[in-house]
């Protein structure tokens, strides 16, 4: 009874590791993708103040940067609209850096 209950605690623990870990490694995926896309041009804090807007509106900004010379891979175009128009933490916090 008491090994069954200790394998039980250790399922949980596990589970609950596993899961902090992915919310981590999700958390902080927007950051580096805005550093390292946004930054080659001008500065980061062109992007800072416009943190929110719709999705739409945020394409349409990245379409003029690609004109501009921006060369953003597709599947990262997509997580970052997601980012730049839902900012987490980590991408308010390279902001407040700056
Ligand atoms: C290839 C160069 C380049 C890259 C990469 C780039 N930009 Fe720009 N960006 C420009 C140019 C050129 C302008 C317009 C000239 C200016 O205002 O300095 C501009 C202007 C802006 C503006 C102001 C737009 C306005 O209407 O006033 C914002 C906001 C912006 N960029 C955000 C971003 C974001 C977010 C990224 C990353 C996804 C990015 N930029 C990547 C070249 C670039």
């Amino acid at each position: 009874m008491l090994k069954n209950f200790s394998l039980l605690i250790l399922v949980v623990f596990f589970i609950f590791i596993v899961n902090a870990l992915s919310v981590s490694a999700k958390d902080n995926r927007c950051e580096p993708l805005f550093s390292m896309n946004c930054a080659e041009c001008h500065e980061l804090d062109r992007g800072c103040g416009l943190l929110g807007q719709s999705p739409k509106e945020w394409k349409e900004l990245l379409e003029f940067m690609e004109e501009m010379g921006a060369d953003i891979p597709e599947e990262e175009q997509a997580l970052l609209m997601d980012c730049l128009s839902k900012p987490d933490d980590t991408i308010k916090e390279a902001c407040k850096n700056l």
